[in-house]
């Protein structure tokens, strides 16, 4: 197992976190456990942060203490592996849709560092009184306003960092991809520092991960 940041490893050419429920798996993942430590398969095709890591981001906010505010959390794949490197940290996972959100209560219930909030993430100000200040906003959700709904969070919760996962086709299904992500950069760029990104094909078809500082 190498170390790639802390709390993610690499082996193989296959991401992996350290399982903070030992035997447990979220997603059906591999579990694997080297010198009497368990860690879990991080799959790229499952997770966008997974497949931007393997694509070589050198930006990775996430980490023991972070909190993190997590828009389009669903039911819980990519939160889990944030879960397992915040051991100290927290998350608070948004989502506005019933089924997925189902699954992440549960999923909740088994971690001590993440909640669920049921909310459309277009609405900040229903969610603000229950998070206290986080250190990133990471962002997957697939819709045409996500730029603006991002901005908005960043803007409202005064996220230092955030990670956008942005789908192409979302936005605007006629042009090609590389033009809507000029476009999107040149908006986010207005507010904040790109300070990494990553196009994430062939795992997640059309998407871009942008990392961004205030
Ligand atoms: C691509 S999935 C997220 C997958 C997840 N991030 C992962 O990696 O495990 C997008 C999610 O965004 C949610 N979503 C879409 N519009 C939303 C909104 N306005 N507010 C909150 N969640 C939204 C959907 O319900 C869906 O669960």
């Amino acid at each position: 197992m190498k170390q790639l940041f802390p709390g993610v490893y690499r082996h193989n050419g296959r991401l992996f976190t350290v399982n903070l429920t030992p035997g447990k798996r979220v997603y059906n993942e591999r579990l694997m456990t080297v010198d009497g430590v368990e860690y879990r398969s991080w799959n790229p095709y499952r997770s966008k942060m997974a497949a931007a890591l393997l694509k070589g981001l050198k930006k990775f906010p996430v980490k023991e203490h972070s909190r993190i505010l997590y828009l389009g959390v669903s039911s819980g794949t990519t939160a889990s592996h944030f879960s397992d490197i915040a051991t100290r940290g927290f998350i608070y996972g948004v989502d506005v849709a019933f089924r997925p959100m189902k699954r992440f209560v549960a999923l909740c219930g088994e971690r001590h560092n993440m909640t669920p909030i049921m909310a459309d993430a277009g609405r900040p100000e229903k969610y603000r009184p229950m998070v206290d200040a986080v250190d990133l906003i990471y962002q997957d959700i697939s819709q045409k306003s996500q730029v603006a709904i991002f901005l908005k969070n960043m803007e409202v919760f005064e996220a230092p960092e955030g990670i956008i996962m942005i789908k192409a086709r979302s936005i605007d299904v006629a042009l090609p991809p590389k033009k809507v992500f000029d476009t999107v950069k040149k908006e986010i760029g207005k507010h904040y520092t790109i300070e990494d990104e990553r196009r994430l094909d062939p795992q997640a078809k059309d998407h871009i991960c942008l990392a961004v500082k205030r």
